[in-house]
């Protein structure tokens, strides 16, 4: 395969998400918008990805990490002005260039894959994805000719109205000759009406210039969703979890409804665990194989739960591993807790587990049985098969040993 590199562009201010985070690190499915980028580039084999960062860059910096090549974009002048910052990384290279967008989060992979590859059949100048969408508005409109050739986008701003009647959009997906785009973009005037450059005019000066371009249309029409607003954000958030909601379902998870589950993109469930309705599951949780979760359960990061764990209505675990055939039924809190197997978690038993100061381990140990409504202030470490009874308070620093009793407030070991 051919050398392919890649430009990210997510110096844009954001400025219609109303918000003081930079864009591409709001969230969707518990992750940063520019991840989802990042990893789709990663899955199409791009050597070298250039993340062009501006507004709040070094917030966007910090969260990339070592092993990005960022480059600045000190003054935003849209999107043509960006990709020209990458210019200098790029004056020696000569392969193709795939320009992304850092708010699209919901891109394909294998539609992405179609682009680059239409890209090197066609020996074209630049291959772009476009899509035929009800809703076009606020994105780029393109224009064909008599033979159906794109030959110009036109932003929504500069569109006349018979052209914002055009249905077809520019996703923001741009595979490019490396010489044809860096000779080309330099010839891209500042656009009067927004006083910005845009990346979109290259497609017109290629076609004047008898440069080839060309297109992929996507039936996968969500997949282009930029995200410019917080409408937006909900309508990716919306299909993202569909999309997790659908893969769990095919490895064997039983959902029995979709409409109320929320689940994160970081998540492991084993097959033949039933997560039932009004289920949120956070990044990071990692559940085995036939548990039950639900309903109305609250994971949060951190959660380790082996096979057959049952986790009941109004129940809330974080940082916290349960061992094999653990229940907790009902009305319970478990945080940074380290818990054996079969252990029972009594109704409304919870672990206090901040001090005010410091989050406390609570460790309990397998076949332990912990009362109803009694609370372990940890840390607190209770034994294999001990006994906590019911609305005890286990105070601090309370070692319980195996196959006690320990109960009243404060709890007594008997
Ligand atoms: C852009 C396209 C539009 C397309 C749409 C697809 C242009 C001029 N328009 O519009 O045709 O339909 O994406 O989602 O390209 N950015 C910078 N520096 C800048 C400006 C923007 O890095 O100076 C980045 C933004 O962070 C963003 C991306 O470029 O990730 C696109 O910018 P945005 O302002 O969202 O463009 P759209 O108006 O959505
Ligand atoms: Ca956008």
């Amino acid at each position: 395969m051919p050398d392919l590199r890649t430009i990210i562009l997510a110096a844009g201010k954001g400025t219609r998400m109303k918000s003081d985070l930079p864009k591409v690190l709001h969230q969707v499915g518990g992750r940063p918008i520019i991840q989802y980028v990042i990893d789709v580039v990663k899955a199409v084999g791009s050597l070298k990805t250039y993340i062009v960062v501006g507004h709040q860059g070094t917030k966007v910096e910090a969260f990339l990490g070592k092993g990005f090549c960022c480059v600045e974009q000190k003054k935003l002048l849209g999107t043509a002005d960006a990709v020209r910052c990458t210019e200098k990384e790029l004056r020696a290279y000569h392969g193709d260039v795939l320009i992304l967008c850092g708010d699209t989060p919901l891109l394909d992979k294998a539609v992405i894959k179609q682009v680059v590859q239409k890209h090197r059949k066609t020996k074209a100048s630049v291959t772009f994805l476009t899509a035929t969408v009800n809703d076009p508005q606020g994105y780029g409109r393109i224009i064909r000719n008599e033979r159906g050739q794109a030959v110009v986008i036109r932003e929504e701003k500069d569109a006349d109205a018979s052209e914002k009647k055009i249905k077809e959009i520019n996703a923001g997906v741009y595979c490019f000759r490396s010489q044809d785009l860096f000779s080309v973009l330099k010839a891209i005037k500042l656009n009067k009406k927004k006083k910005e450059f845009y990346l979109t005019d290259i497609v017109e000066l290629f076609v004047n210039k008898g440069l080839k371009a060309k297109t992929v249309e996507t039936q996968d029409v969500s997949s282009c969703l930029g995200v410019n607003t917080k409408e937006d954000l909900a309508v990716a958030e919306t299909v993202m979890r569909e999309r997790i909601l659908k893969n769990f379902m095919l490895q064997g998870v039983t959902i029995i409804d979709p409409k109320t589950t929320y689940i994160d993109a970081d998540v492991k469930i084993g097959k033949d665990t039933v997560i039932r309705p009004f289920t949120f599951i956070e990044r990071d949780v990692h559940i085995g194989n036939t548990c039950c979760i639900g309903p109305f359960a609250r994971l949060r990061p951190g959660v380790r739960l082996s096979d057959s764990v049952e986790i009941g209505n109004f129940t809330e675990v974080s940082r916290t591993k349960m061992g094999k055939g653990t229940y907790m039924k009902h009305f319970s809190y478990l945080g940074d807790a380290v818990v054996g197997s079969k252990v029972n978690i009594g109704a409304g038993a919870i672990t206090a587990n901040f001090d005010g100061k410091n989050k406390n381990i609570t460790k309990i140990d397998d076949e332990a049985f912990i009362g109803s409504d009694s609370v372990l202030v940890a840390p607190v470490t209770v034994g294999k098969k001990a006994v906590i009874g019911a609305g005890s308070v286990v105070t601090k620093g309370t070692k319980v040993p195996p196959r006690k009793v320990a109960m009243g407030i404060p709890a007594r070991v008997r």
